[in-house]
């Protein structure tokens, strides 16, 4: 099972000129077939609140802060800050996910799958017992 991590994508620019960082394919875990971003989230609100079965995603903060804390059907608890418009977070499928934003965030998402509400695991009783599952 893959785990989540922060993957560092190259700056191209300097301090003067200003900064490009590309993702494409070649440089990913997987092929990217959707792309989406969250932008004007109040900094009171948590958002996330599930998981899904199959979707693989890259997640950057391209401005502001992004706190995601992140629990695995193994129970691993893990939290990541997204703070660099360059450092994207992995996450792979069936983990369970609350995000919170800084006022001025906007949030990139890299995903391996066209978007599909069967996908989402949205209960965390449902969440549970596939942790049950896993660990027996
Ligand atoms: P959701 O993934 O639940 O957002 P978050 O985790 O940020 O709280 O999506 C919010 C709503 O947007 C939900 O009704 C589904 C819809 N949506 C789409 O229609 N297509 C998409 O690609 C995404 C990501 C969400």
């Amino acid at each position: 099972m893959s785990t989540p991590h922060l993957i560092e994508f190259s700056k191209i620019g300097s301090s003067s000129l200003g900064y490009i960082t590309v993702a494409q394919n070649s440089g990913l875990p997987f092929q990217i077939q959707r792309v989406y971003w969250t932008y004007f989230t109040p900094d009171s609100m948590i958002r996330g609140h599930h998981a899904h079965y199959d979707l693989e995603q890259v997640i950057f903060a391209t401005s502001g802060i992004i706190e995601f804390n992140l629990e695995g059907i193994d129970g691993q608890q893990l939290k990541f800050i997204l703070d660099s418009p360059n450092v994207g977070l992995y996450i792979p499928k069936l983990y369970w996910r609350t995000i919170k934003f800084s006022h001025n965030a906007v949030l990139l998402c890299l995903a391996s799958m066209e978007y599909s509400e069967k996908d989402y695991i949205r209960s965390y009783y449902d969440f549970s017992l596939l942790k049950q599952e896993f660990a027996q």
